[in-house]
């Protein structure tokens, strides 16, 4: 902040506690001062209801006066008069700091504790979903959802199909250094409007949503050409390269024709930020294991609420 804007948020400040402490010891002198000085203002209502006007009582002045000095004192103390830091040297950003090493030095031997487990046990170890839930809750939810069932291009965390593996080596990858999918646009290799709308009902009857007539099932060697690289020959996908199966039934994407369509025409980069930094191993291999748990029976799947 430029140091006017410092001065100024001072000068108001003291401005405004002077104006207060000038104002209540004013408007203390003015109407009758002692006890016995009461007077009738003179406004009376229904005959007989008459307006006192009687002296402040000495303790709710000295209130106010208590609150002008707490003010002051706290103004001194405390950062809040322009770029002034307090005698006392505290600040929000700083006890914010102090509270998350504190935080991390008393939960740090927990998750290294859990984070040196067989991923087995890990993966069943009802503490550590625990402890996985809340991180999951802290930092994955905005994408992934609360319940861990994604949404469109956010995959689905609890169902049994993977894009990038399901091993205990592919999802603390996946989560510790990101990922990043890209589908290619192919178009103009398909041929036009025409070829891209058969490869699309070819792609659609690989999970049986559509019975591919003699023009779809004709595009069979394009796909070997042009799309089993990523896919394989088959449509099963590579979780090397993250190309999703498109025999599964399961649509990071959506499945309709439009849906479809607009991924081959288009393309599609799903990209899954690296968390490493952020969470560091232990806490990315608990985490790890809880997003396995959701898709296995009896595991906590669903705990997420
Ligand atoms: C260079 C590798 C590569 C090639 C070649 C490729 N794809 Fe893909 N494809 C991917 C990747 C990676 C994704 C996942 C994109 C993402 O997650 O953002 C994908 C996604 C898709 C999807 C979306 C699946 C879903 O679950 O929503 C469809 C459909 C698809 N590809 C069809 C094709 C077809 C048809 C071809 C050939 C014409 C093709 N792809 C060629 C890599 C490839
Ligand atoms: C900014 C959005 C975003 C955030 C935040 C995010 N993800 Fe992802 N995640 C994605 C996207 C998008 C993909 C899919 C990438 C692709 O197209 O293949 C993904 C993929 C994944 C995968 C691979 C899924 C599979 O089928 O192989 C895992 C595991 C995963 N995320 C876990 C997490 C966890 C755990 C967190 C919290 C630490 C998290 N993600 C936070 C967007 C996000």
């Amino acid at each position: 902040m430029p140091t006017f804007w410092h001065i100024y948020i001072a000068a108001g400040t003291i401005l405004t506690i002077v104006w207060c402490g000038w104002l209540i010891a004013w408007s203390a002198k003015q109407g009758p001062q002692n006890k016995g000085d009461d007077e009738l203002v003179g406004h009376v209502w229904d005959g007989d209801l008459a307006e006192w006007n009687k002296p402040m009582p000495k303790w709710w002045l000295y209130l106010f006066f208590i609150t002008i000095f707490w003010g002051v004192g706290y103004l001194i103390a405390f950062p809040g008069l322009g770029g002034y830091q307090g005698m006392l040297g505290w600040s929000s950003s700083g006890q914010y700091d102090e509270e998350i090493e504190a935080a991390a030095a008393r939960y740090e031997p927990i998750y290294a504790e859990f984070a040196a487990m067989e991923w087995d046990d890990l993966v069943r170890h009802p503490e550590a979903q625990q402890l996985g839930a809340s991180l999951y809750a802290s930092y994955c939810t905005t994408c992934h959802g609360s319940d861990a069932r994604g949404a469109k291009g956010f995959p689905n965390l609890t169902d049994d199909a993977w894009i990038w593996g399901d091993s205990e080596q592919q999802i603390v990858t996946s989560i510790l250094n990101g990922r990043n999918a890209v589908m290619p646009v192919l178009t103009p290799a398909l041929g036009g409007d025409e070829g891209v709308a058969n490869m699309v009902t070819y792609v659609r009857s690989l999970s049986g949503l559509v019975e591919a007539d003699a023009a779809a099932t004709a595009m069979q060697p394009m796909f070997v050409a042009l799309c089993s690289a990523c896919h394989g020959v088959e449509g099963n996908g590579n979780p090397l390269l993250g190309s999703p199966s498109l025999t599964d039934g399961v649509w990071l994407y959506g499945s309709s024709i439009e849906d479809v369509t607009a991924t081959i025409v288009n393309g599609r980069n799903g990209i899954m930020p690296a968390h490493g930094e952020l969470l560091g191993e232990n806490r990315t291999k608990i985490l790890a294991a809880y997003v396995r748990s959701l898709s296995l029976d009896g595991g906590s799947a669903g705990g997420m609420q």
